[in-house]
């Protein structure tokens, strides 16, 4: 069975306190059940992880990777500065979707420029949670 990893970066375990009129009420319990259904109906395994620590991150990636087909990260604020994830992310050899809840070119000025995106295949940025599924479907056709 095809199997993607759905990585949360750091402070998206805060979802649905952290600042909700940009990234919204609901919670990373209610984004990873909509996450398990829609693997479900795509009939994939799907492997969730969350962490805050960019060195936790990489180590799920690097066990992780070898048995997937794919990845869908969120990697939160090291988007914009972590070479270290870039790396990894880029040794993997897997087709990479980045998504962010918010749209990152209409705040400020930093969060315009990701430099993990440059390992992923795409970017999905603004659609919040639906991007998540989007990127699901993407991978899973990736492989068909
Ligand atoms: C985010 C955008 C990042 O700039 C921010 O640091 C996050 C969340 C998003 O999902 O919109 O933590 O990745």
């Amino acid at each position: 069975m095809k199997k993607l990893l759905i990585v949360h970066g750091p402070n998206l375990n805060l979802l649905g306190k952290r600042e909700p009129e940009i990234y919204g009420t609901r919670s990373l319990t209610d984004l990873n059940e909509m996450v398990r259904e829609k693997a479900h109906d795509l009939k994939v395994e799907v492997s969730v992880f969350q962490s805050n620590s960019e060195g936790e991150l990489i180590d799920f990636l690097q066990k992780e990777g070898p048995g997937a087909t794919g990845v869908v990260i969120n990697p939160g604020a090291l988007s914009h500065y972590s070479l270290a994830l870039y790396d990894c992310l880029q040794a993997l050899r897997l087709p990479v979707v980045e998504v962010h809840l918010s749209n990152i070119h209409a705040r400020e000025e930093f969060r315009s420029h990701s430099v993990t995106a440059r390992a992923a295949r795409g970017v999905i940025a603004g659609l919040g949670f639906d991007g998540y599924l989007h990127a699901m479907e993407f991978l899973v056709d990736q492989h068909e």
